[in-house]
C-alpha cells in the first residue's frame, strides 16, 4: 500500500522540514490539494507553493485539483514539478480532451469525484487514465470523517479496474487513519492519501507514518495501541 501525505495539514511554517521527515519515514508520493474556493467553500495554495515543495523533495508530487477550468493550469503545475494531476469530473464536461491534455504536457492522468456522484461517471474514463482516486470525504477540508458508504465504492471501481486489465492506481483520499485504512486497503485501494493521519500535533510525522505502516500489518494491534482512538 503506498502512502501519499496531503501537505494541507502540514506546519506551515516549517513545511519543508515535515515533507523531509515523510520522505525519510517511507512514503511514496506527496499529495497537494488545490482548492479555488469556488469548487470547494475553501482556498489552499498554488503552483508557487507546489514549486517549492517539488524542490524540497525527490518524491513524485500529485496535485488534487479541486477547482474550476482545472485544464487552465495544467502547464503551470507541471512547470512547478507536479508529475500526477487529478481532476474532478464534475469540473470537466470535456473530459475526453481535459485527459489528453494532461497526457500531451507529459503529465500522469487522474480523474476524481465527489462521495455520492455516480461511479459511472467515471467508468468511461478507466482505459484512459493512469490513477482513479475515490473521494472518501467532501472535498475542502482535512481532518474528516472517512464516510463508509465508500468502502464498497472502492471495490466497484476495484473489479471495473480488473476487468479491463487496468494498471491504474486506484487512491483513495480523506479520513484515512489508523481505523480505516485496513478497510480501505481490503477494498482494493492501492495508494492512500494520508493528511492530519501524518501531520498532526498528537504524533511526529516518523511515527505517525509508522503507525500507519504497523496497522497495514495488524490492524488490531495498531488500533488498540493508538491512544488518540
Ligand atoms: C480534502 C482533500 C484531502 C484531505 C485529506 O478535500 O482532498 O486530501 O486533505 O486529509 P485527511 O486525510 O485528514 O482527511
Ligand atoms: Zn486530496
Amino acid at each position: 500500500m503506498k502512502l501519499a501525505p496531503s501537505i494541507y495539514t502540514a506546519d506551515f511554517t516549517n513545511l519543508g522540514g515535515q515533507i523531509k521527515e515523510a520522505e525519510r519515514a517511507g512514503v511514496d508520493a506527496i499529495h497537494l490539494d488545490i482548492m479555488d474556493g469556488n469548487f470547494v467553500p475553501n482556498i489552499t495554495f498554488g503552483p508557487l507553493v507546489c514549486a517549492a515543495v517539488a524542490r524540497s523533495t525527490s518524491l513524485p508530487c500529485e496535485a488534487h485539483l479541486m477547482i474550476n477550468g482545472p485544464e487552465r493550469y495544467f502547464q503551470d503545475y507541471r512547470d512547478a514539478g507536479v508529475s500526477r494531476i487529478t481532476v474532478h469530473v464534475e469540473t470537466c464536461p470535456h473530459l475526453y480532451s481535459t485527459i489528453q491534455d494532461l497526457r500531451r504536457l507529459g503529465l500522469q492522468a487522474g480523474v476524481t469525484l465527489n462521495p455520492l456522484t455516480p461511479l459511472e461517471a467515471i467508468r468511461e474514463t478507466l482505459p484512459l487514465v493512469d490513477l482513479v482516486l475515490i473521494m472518501s470525504v467532501e472535498p475542502g477540508y482535512g481532518g474528516q470523517k472517512y464516510i463508509p458508504l465508500s468502502t464498497q465504492r472502492i471495490a466497484t471501481v476495484r473489479r471495473w479496474l480488473d476487468e479491463i486489465g487496468s494498471q491504474a492506481e486506484l487512491e483513495v483520499d480523506g479520513g484515512v487513519n489508523l481505523h480505516t485504512i485496513c478497510a480501505v486497503r481490503d477494498a482494493g485501494a492501492s495508494i492512500v492519501v494520508v493528511g492530519s493521519a501524518v501531520f498532526n500535533d498528537k504524533y511526529s510525522v516518523a511515527d505517525s507514518v509508522g503507525m500507519l505502516r504497523a496497522s497495514l500489518q495488524d490492524c488490531r494491534a495498531a488500533v488498540n495501541n493508538d491512544i488518540t482512538a
